[in-house]
């Protein structure tokens, strides 16, 4: 029998190997391609000291000849929780020096069963990714791995924030659990997400791409819209992981966690009374708006890359952490397209799920026309952004700083679609069109058999535009709740989400609705 010694020497050991993961050799083939390992990346995660680890000993149980030679304690992926920011987080990081941390039934185990403690216990889940897919070796039963944790990911959506990471490769259908969670975050240059590589493409489209320009950071983050985050490299993306955390609840029950601010919530700034062009089709940047209004000028920009027509993020009035949601009128005039309605209702679903209020700087001339958007299906997708702000129960509040114009003013948080909180600076113009559409069809007879018909156009815009062009009349009705100098926008916000920060408002029950996808 053994002696307690032996028996103590026998635990130090196998702890030393599951710290060692794959191996030296692999450690350092990791570190010269850029990218930390597994247990550094949760270190630097997690606040120092913190992270307890569970399924340490776990091993894989593949009986496929050879892998009895391939057994490594933990099985490639390094589990636990601990704090983040001093809040209670849990996080899988998977270990690409072990069988390239390629997902085992016996991993995935561990990946499910900390995906159902932090739905239990209502705290965020962080997956650090980077695996080259399901373990080939154990077939479908490592299919069956990815299937539990699609599973797990969906019934925990909207009720813990899920956040992945990719940090590495991510191939094949296993990039279908990052896309399930809320946010993805992906590194420039290390981290690659595709359903079948140049190698499958090349064969079956007959199409040269190389991995980079099919599925890197930059791709994912610009052109797909896969990815919300992009980061220079490992430790930035963790930074930003923790900085993104700090504006969220733990779960969907509890508010988003309040920050003293340092800012004055009575502060005016006179900035924005200069802001809005003249001339009503000049460009500005709504960047500009944000970052005078909020605490500190602090935006945490989502997809900062993708669909300029739209911007989206968090920041903080007098502490309390909101989303926003601004048209841009510094791309495409600010109006909505197919994509950017796509960016703008998953954000909004995703604050509404999590109790964090919305905030919409609006400047729209309408939905974007054409034959590609009309063909792509804008119908659709431009109803999405509708259904998410008319199923949001939190607070609203919303700025027309110029255009609101057509079915884009109805979208836009209007207060028909339950919006708390409606005002307008005195340059907003809400109608059903713009004054050069609107003489157009208004007037285009007598326009045309005028002596000087262009004389005729401008006079009827003119005469258009003192009738409707204006936020009065919106007012009059009782559609905005005021007027206000621009400088005066952070205070009254302020005032106005203060008062609203314990609304309840229910929806008609049901199983769940229908958006259109
Ligand atoms: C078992 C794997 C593996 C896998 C990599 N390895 N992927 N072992 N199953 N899926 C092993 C390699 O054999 C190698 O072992 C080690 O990991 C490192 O891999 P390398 O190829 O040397 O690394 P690198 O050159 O960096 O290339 C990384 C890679 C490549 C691009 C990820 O390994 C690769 O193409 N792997 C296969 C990717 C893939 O097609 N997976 C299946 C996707 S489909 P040794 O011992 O030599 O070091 C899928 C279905 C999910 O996942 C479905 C869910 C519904």
């Amino acid at each position: 029998m053994k002696s307690k010694k032996d028996k103590y020497s026998e635990l130090k050991k196998k702890r030393k190997e599951a710290l060692l993961g794959g191996g030296k050799a692999r450690i350092e083939k990791i570190h010269k391609s850029g990218r930390l390992t597994a247990r550094e990346r949760i270190h630097l995660l997690f606040d120092q000291g913190t992270f307890q680890e569970l399924g340490v000993f776990v091993t894989h149980r593949s009986t496929w000849p050879g892998m009895d030679r391939k057994t490594t304690v933990g099985d490639g992926v390094v589990c636990g929780h601990g704090l983040i920011n001093g809040r209670s987080t849990y996080a899988f990081a998977q270990d690409f020096t072990v069988l390239g941390g390629s997902l085992s039934e016996a991993n995935a185990g561990k990946i499910t069963r900390l995906q159902k403690l932090a739905l239990e216990n209502g705290a965020p889940l962080i997956g650090l990714n980077d695996s080259g897919g399901a373990r080939i070796q154990e077939g479908v039963a490592s299919l069956g791995g990815y299937a539990e944790i699609f599973l797990n990911n969906t019934l925990a959506s909207g009720v813990i924030p899920q956040i992945s990471a990719i940090m590495g490769p991510s191939a094949g259908g296993a990039v279908y659990s990052p896309a399930l969670t809320d946010f993805i975050f992906m590194v420039e240059g290390t981290s690659h997400m595709f359903i079948t590589g140049p190698n499958v493409i090349k064969k079956v489209t007959h199409e040269d791409v190389s991995l980079e320009e099919l599925g890197g950071a930059v791709t994912h983050n610009t052109r797909s819209g896969v990815a919300h985050f992009l980061a220079d490299d490992d430790e930035e993306c963790l930074d930003m992981i923790k900085e993104l955390l700090n504006y969220l609840p733990q779960n969907n029950l509890e508010d988003p966690p309040y920050q003293n601010p340092a800012d004055y919530p009575d502060r005016t700034s006179p900035e924005l009374n200069e802001i809005v062009p003249d001339n009503p089709t000049s460009p500005y940047d709504i960047h500009d708006v944000i970052r005078e209004v909020i605490d500190d000028g602090a935006f945490l920009e989502v997809q900062p890359l993708h669909s300029n027509n739209i911007v989206v993020g968090f920041a903080r009035l007098n502490g309390h952490s909101i989303g926003i949601v601004a048209n841009q009128p510094k791309h495409l005039a600010g109006s909505l397209d197919i994509e950017c309605s796509i960016k703008g209702a998953r954000f909004v679903r995703f604050c509404d799920a999590f109790n964090i209020p919305l905030l919409t700087f609006e400047d729209v001339p309408g939905f974007l026309p054409g034959t590609d958007q009309e063909w792509n299906g804008i119908i659709k997708h431009g109803a999405k952004l509708i259904y998410a702000y008319c199923e949001a129960t939190v607070p609203k509040l919303t700025v027309i700083t110029r255009k609101a114009y057509g079915g884009a003013y109805c979208v836009m948080s209007s207060k028909h679609i339950r919006s708390d909180y409606n005002v307008a600076w005195p340059t907003a113009e809400l109608a059903v069109m713009g004054p050069d559409g609107a003489a157009n069809i208004l007037y285009r007879r007598e326009i045309k058999g005028a002596r000087d018909p262009e004389k005729m156009l401008a006079e009827k815009i003119e005469e258009y535009e003192t009738s409707f062009a204006n936020p009065y009349i919106a007012a009059s009705l009782g559609y905005l709740d005021d007027v206000i100098m621009p400088e005066r926008t952070r205070p009254m916000l302020i005032h106005a989400l203060e008062n609203l920060l314990n609304k309840r408002q229910d929806l008609p029950p049901k199983k769940h609705g229908n958006i259109p996808l």
